[in-house]
């Protein structure tokens, strides 16, 4: 189980750590590479044509097409995730990844969504991985146990 993050500048990082701590956690093998659709598009052709990895999670602010570009050059699964940037907020990043022409599909997710494109990439490896399917459904387990105890305490609070 392999997922391949690619991100459009190093800046990016600050949000799609999240996404590779995501992976790990789950035991999915992550390989990171810095290629831009734009900067160094033969890098993205090169890294992409070269990739194990059954997923590719592409991440990219401003004019963000190195998702569409990943997506152009594989049939695997290709999960976008906008970055926000001035001065538009990722609103341009978004477009830009969301807005792919019919047959060349990106799941996009929200703007810094890199937590959930790990999430997503892990569901799509879990129909085929009974043990890391067994490892999400605990995950949300968790999510929802966690939620009750903020719940109560709200509650708490209230009451006194
Ligand atoms: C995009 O431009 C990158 O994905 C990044 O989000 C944005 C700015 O890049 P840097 O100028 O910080 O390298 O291609």
């Amino acid at each position: 189980m392999k997922v391949a993050v690619i991100m459009g500048s190093d800046s990016d990082w600050r949000v799609m750590k999240s996404a590779v701590d995501t992976l790990k956690n789950f035991g999915v093998d992550v390989e990171v590479t810095v290629a831009s659709a734009h900067r160094t598009p033969q890098k993205v052709h090169d890294f992409v044509k070269n990739s194990d990895a059954e997923i590719f999670i592409s991440a990219a602010g401003m004019a963000a097409h190195l998702a569409g570009v990943t997506a152009s050059l594989t049939t695997k699964p290709v999960i976008g995730v906008p970055i926000s940037s001035e001065p538009f907020k990722g609103l341009d990043s978004l477009l830009s990844t969301v807005q792919m022409p019919g047959g060349v599909p990106v799941a996009t997710m929200a703007i810094n969504g890199a937590k959930n494109a790990a999430l997503f990439a892990a569901q799509i490896l879990a129909l085929q991985n009974d043990a890391l399917a067994k490892k999400i459904t605990a995950y949300r387990e968790q999510m929802a146990a966690a939620i009750e105890l903020k719940d109560d305490k709200i509650k708490r609070e209230v009451l006194s």
